[in-house]
């Protein structure tokens, strides 16, 4: 499958790449290994030795930050240069050589560049509240690996009306199946706005806010950029109050392809908004919890309906989706935008 190469995605939670260890990841197809070189700074290569393509990651990273294969021993720096050959008169034969990528570390990610431009790092989109002096205390980072093709989990978070009946109860219910809807494009961000008015509180809002089950406003606002970081802004209110003062949420879905078929969802939430209800369980009880309906919500919900529907529409090639226009727009906008890209990125 054709992925947008000349852009960032996120390849790993910083604190996860650890000093000393490899990690072995693939995306976009192409197997890798990972680490932190002796300076700290994350490495990213190709999980094959030139020599017989043995696996990286079944070798060992070595004091001084060079990768020794598992298989014969050649050694490679963090350049992916052959530095070591252990045999023979100990020449490194030419092209001895792994291919090595950019790789930046921001808002606690790892961001890797796959493709062959110029890396710009002012293409990593803004995730700051998730930066450790963003004053945002920031639940669970969590990487859940989703059997869906990524542009289908795009779909899936530019239309929220979903949560009304797929997240029945607990993100969505069926009053807030209606909303007003603005799409906007600001810079490379595309904005779905979507508010709803005196609707019952779904069970994680309601967890951040009063806990009274009594109806409430609500908006919930996805920011995109290609190719596939989300940014969800969620908050709830008195319909009797003004908005400012409101609970909610702010959360990452930042998306990775492994392949057609598979799709690294990072994703981490913060409470934000000057009210909510007093954590009669304490703090990071409920950090926890959250935590984990929302990896409820997005693993054991979204993931087998869209793995499903994906099977459907492979089936049925010839077949168009009949779209629906109130809730569309949004979804057809930011794949529109993404053709584009990955036609201009392929010179067609
Ligand atoms: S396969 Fe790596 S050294 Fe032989
Ligand atoms: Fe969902």
């Amino acid at each position: 499958m054709a992925f947008l190469k000349n852009c960032w995605y996120a390849a790993i939670w910083a604190d996860e790449l650890k000093t000393g260890e490899l990690a072995a990841r693939t995306l976009l197809d192409t197997p890798l290994v990972l680490y932190r070189d002796d300076a700290g700074r994350p490495v990213a290569m190709d999980d094959m030795c030139p020599h017989r393509l043995a696996p990286l990651r079944l070798g060992k990273l070595l004091p001084g930050g060079t990768i020794q294969c598992g298989y014969h021993g050649l050694e490679f720096d963090s350049s992916g240069q052959c530095v070591k050959n252990p045999h023979g008169n100990g020449r490194v034969p030419r092209g001895c050589q792994v291919r090595t990528y950019p790789m930046v570390e921001k808002h606690t990610l790892a961001w890797i560049w796959m493709g062959n431009g110029e890396p710009d790092e002012g293409l990593i989109p803004d995730f700051g509240y998730l930066d450790a002096d963003s004053g945002y205390d920031v639940g669970r980072r969590d990487t859940i690996e989703m059997d869906a093709n990524y542009r289908a989990i795009i779909d899936n978070l530019l239309d929220l009306s979903h949560a009304a009946y797929l997240h029945d109860g607990l993100l969505g219910n069926a009053e807030t199946a209606w909303a007003d809807i603005e799409v906007r494009q600001e810079g490379p961000y595309v904005y779905v706005r979507r508010d709803m008015q005196n609707v019952p509180p779904p069970l994680l809002r309601d967890l951040l806010f009063k806990r009274d089950g009594a109806p409430v406003n609500m908006w919930q606002t996805i920011r995109w950029s290609a190719p596939s970081a989300v940014l969800n802004d969620v908050g709830t209110y008195a319909p009797d109050s003004d908005r400012t003062r409101f609970s909610g949420q702010l959360g990452c879905h930042i998306l990775t392809p492994v392949s057609e078929d598979s799709t690294l969802y990072f994703t981490a939430a913060a409470r934000q908004g000057p009210l909510g209800a007093e954590a009669d369980e304490g703090e990071d009880a409920l950090k926890a919890r959250i935590a984990e309906l929302r990896r409820y919500a997005f693993k054991e919900q979204d993931d087998p309906m869209l793995k499903a529907q994906q099977e459907n529409v492979r089936r049925h090639p010839g077949v168009a989706p009949v779209l629906l226009p109130a809730i569309d727009a949004g979804p057809v906008r930011c794949q529109r935008l993404l053709d584009e890209m990955l036609r201009d990125e392929s010179g067609q």
